[in-house]
């Protein structure tokens, strides 16, 4: 049966897809790209150095600059997000997300985070959620990053179980892809155009329940 269940973090365990949006926002302007929402849909589950390297591309700007000042770029971007997520507390996870990783937990289902963020074990600490992750994939661990299934599959390994037994849930279309070529189920949590290589999509985590869970794995494996 199923045996695992890996959260991607931005845009599912919180809403934090808003503060990379900001902070991009802002290290964009300073160098006169300007970036909308429907362009940071193509940001989700991208690393920040490949999420720079697209604003970059989007205002023909890649050849412009150094390594050293692209990464110098980066880390201006992250210290304005680490600012920006300290107001966060536990009463930011989305909804139902506490109730969905109590209910795993109790089922004795895994639990593991396969997000793109190396701000990850920094969130879960501020959520108060680190205590339900049997794992935290390190995302400078896998060398391709989403679309590529690498960090799903690395998540399966360090718990010890087959992809097919693992259920992904994501937010980005990146993500999604990368969990179906992983080999596992995906829940999608977001708009179903985007989105529609999931195995399901919810419009929102208040749909989310372990035993939603359950079913879309159970209904893909029939
Ligand atoms: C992903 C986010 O989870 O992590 C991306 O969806 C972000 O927006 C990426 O760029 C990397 O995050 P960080 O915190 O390491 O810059
Ligand atoms: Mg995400």
């Amino acid at each position: 049966g199923m045996q695992v269940v890996l959260f991607d973090l931005d845009g599912v365990i919180a809403d934090t897809a808003k503060y990379h949006f900001l902070a991009w926002k802002h290290l964009s302007e300073k160098i006169g790209v300007t970036i909308d929402e429907e362009f940071n849909e193509q940001l989700k589950g991208i690393s920040r150095m490949e999420s720079l390297e697209r604003i970059l591309e989007l205002g023909q700007k890649s050849d412009q600059y150094s390594l050293v000042e692209k990464e110098k770029m980066a880390d201006d971007k992250n210290e304005l997000y680490i600012e920006l997520i300290q107001t966060i507390t536990p009463e930011d996870a989305l909804p139902q997300i506490p109730q969905v990783l109590a209910s795993l937990k109790d089922k004795e289902i895994k639990i593991g985070l396969a997000s793109a963020s190396k701000n990850g074990p920094l969130l879960l600490d501020l959520l108060g959620l680190t205590e339900f992750f049997d794992c935290i994939v390190d995302p400078t661990s896998v060398v391709a990053g989403k679309p590529a299934p690498d960090i799903f599959l690395k998540g399966s390994e360090l718990l010890g179980v087959q992809p097919s037994q693992c259920v992904g849930i994501e937010d980005a279309s990146a993500g999604v892809w990368a969990i179906k070529d992983a080999g596992m189920t995906a829940i999608a949590i977001g708009d179903v155009i985007n989105l529609a290589h999931a195995d399901k999509v919810l419009s929102s985590t208040c749909e989310l329940t372990s035993n939603v869970i359950t079913q879309v794995w159970h209904e893909n494996h029939k």
